[in-house]
């Protein structure tokens, strides 16, 4: 079977709503914040289809016994954040996940080179192989960062085809690379934009994610 990179764009009304406001210049920081924490939120519902593993048992009702399906707690899940920007989608990912470990990597852009370089990195030395991992970080421009994340993740014996990427804006340089290098890869977005720009910049994107959130 040949392995093929997936993107998904959920047509949720909930997820074009929140889109619509952080792509909003006059969006205020706080309440592109909320706009983050709820994309996280609905795009992470949507990327935990069919990859949350779960368990079959019974359950005593207060009437009877009856099948139920409960979430296996033994399965390693992890979320990892691409700093700065993806700690705006953490909170939503998280409040769905809550037995995830946090694995923050801290990656900068340089502003003429566009080639990321990484400032932070708390992941383990080496994964199960049976981690489900999803990678949060809202803007895929030209795919610098999320290569350098894959590199860092599979090194370290993350499987692609159990990886989930929720972002925000996507654009083609970024999925091309990612298609690239990653086939069994699925990406969850609330949109595809056509370009970036010369700085970088997604358009018409929605800015810099991380001074939105952040206000610096
Ligand atoms: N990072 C951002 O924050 N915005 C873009 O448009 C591209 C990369």
């Amino acid at each position: 079977m040949t392995l093929q990179l997936r993107i998904y764009v959920p047509p949720h009304p909930l997820i074009k709503h929140w889109l619509a406001v952080a792509r909003d210049a006059a969006t205020p920081s706080v309440l592109f914040r909320s706009a983050m924490t709820e994309l996280g939120r609905w795009l992470t519902y949507e990327a935990t289809r069919e990859w949350l593993p779960t368990q079959e048992t019974t359950v005593e009702s207060p009437l009877a016994s009856c099948p139920a399906t409960f979430i296996d707690p033994e399965m390693p899940l992890a979320v990892v954040p691409i700093l700065r920007a993806g700690l705006g989608l953490l909170e939503g990912a998280q409040t769905l996940l809550p037995l995830a470990s946090i694995y923050h990597l801290g990656l900068v852009r340089n502003e003429e080179t566009l080639q990321p370089s990484c400032y932070l990195n708390r992941l383990p030395e080496k994964f199960d192989p049976q981690t489900r991992v999803l990678i949060t970080d809202p803007m895929l421009a030209t795919g610098g960062s999320m290569m350098a994340a894959m590199a860092e993740l599979t090194r370290r014996g993350v499987d692609p085809t159990l990886t989930r990427i929720v972002c925000v804006v996507a654009a083609p340089p970024a999925l091309q690379k990612l298609s690239a290098a990653y086939p069994g890869l699925i990406i969850y977005t609330a949109t595809i934009d056509e370009t970036v720009n010369d700085q970088g910049y997604i358009v018409p994107g929605l800015g810099d994610a991380g001074d939105r959130i952040f206000g610096t």
